[in-house]
């Protein structure tokens, strides 16, 4: 921490970049953010979704940014960031989120491989290398938190490529840890079980026919948390914010479950 005392918790006046924060999860963190009092860089490749979520926050007098691109496209991601609006300071948050989202076991192609991969572990590395260029070499009092998930600490039938990578945002986020250190950058991640999103309700609706109450009441679907039923994407936002803050400021290279209890048993 620089010392220097900060209103609320660290986190007013900062700029946070949010990978795939233009929908889904990352939308309810740059949310929050922005409710927090930072300045929000949303870093997506989806530019209807970005643009209709950053003018919403934007129209209720939030500073809120979009670049649209890939995470595992490095000019783009350089672009996002030496691209900033006039009077931002360089980013001193991260929150890792954008990832690719493949289901397959061992029939999947080279590539699904990739395709699984690439975003969820080179792009969280290609935004994270550009993130820290802007960094001054020590005291930088920076944050990062990547997306894991339940998935990366457990075997699901079928999702091989999906929890190989999120398997090894564990593995990222401590050797991250290690090296930025000395720098002054935090860096930890967090596991969420089933978040309620719109990908969620439409999977839930077109492929088991189920609605919200009936899939939280299954206990296989919603019933297998300990809360017995699953995350608001706000829910998930809250712990990313908290990690980020000054709240945090002694926790780097760890995983926190946001996950209704799911691994507890
Ligand atoms: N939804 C869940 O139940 C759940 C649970 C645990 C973890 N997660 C993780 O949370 C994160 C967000 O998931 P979500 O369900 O909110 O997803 P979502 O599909 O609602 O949103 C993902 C966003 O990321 C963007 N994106 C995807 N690939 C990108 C790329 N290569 N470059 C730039 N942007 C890209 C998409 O355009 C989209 O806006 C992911 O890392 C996911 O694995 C989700």
């Amino acid at each position: 921490m620089s010392g220097v005392p900060r209103p609320e918790r660290g986190l007013t006046g900062r700029t946070a970049v949010v990978t795939g924060g233009a929908q889904g999860i990352g939308a309810a963190v740059g949310e929050r953010l922005c409710a927090e009092g930072c300045r929000v860089l949303v870093y997506d490749k989806s530019a209807p979704h970005g643009r209709a979520t950053v003018e919403a926050w934007r129209a209720e007098g939030h500073a809120a940014h979009l670049a649209v691109g890939d995470v595992t496209d490095p000019a783009a991601v350089a672009a996002a960031f030496a691209d900033l609006p006039e009077g931002w300071q360089r980013p001193t948050l991260l929150v890792n989120l954008a990832a690719g989202f493949v289901f397959k076991g061992l029939e999947a192609t080279v590539t699904d491989w990739h395709a699984a991969l690439d975003p969820t572990l080179v792009g969280l590395s290609l935004v994270t290398r550009e993130f820290v260029a802007g960094l001054p070499e020590r005291d930088a009092d920076a944050a990062i938190v990547n997306m894991a998930s339940i998935s990366a600490h457990i075997a699901q039938s079928g999702f091989l490529t999906y929890n190989t990578g999120k398997a090894a945002v564990l593995g990222m986020t401590r050797c991250l840890a290690q090296d930025l250190a000395p720098r002054g950058v935090r860096v930890n991640s967090v596991s969420p079980g089933t978040v309620w999103n719109a990908n969620n309700e439409r999977f839930h609706r077109e492929a088991l026919g189920l609605d919200r109450a009936a899939a939280e009441s299954a206990p296989e679907h919603g019933g297998k948390f300990l809360l017995g039923r699953f995350a608001n994407p706000a829910e998930v936002a809250a712990p990313i914010a908290f990690l980020l803050s000054d709240e945090a400021s002694f926790i780097t290279g760890t995983d926190l479950a946001v996950d209704g209890g799911y691994l507890a048993v």
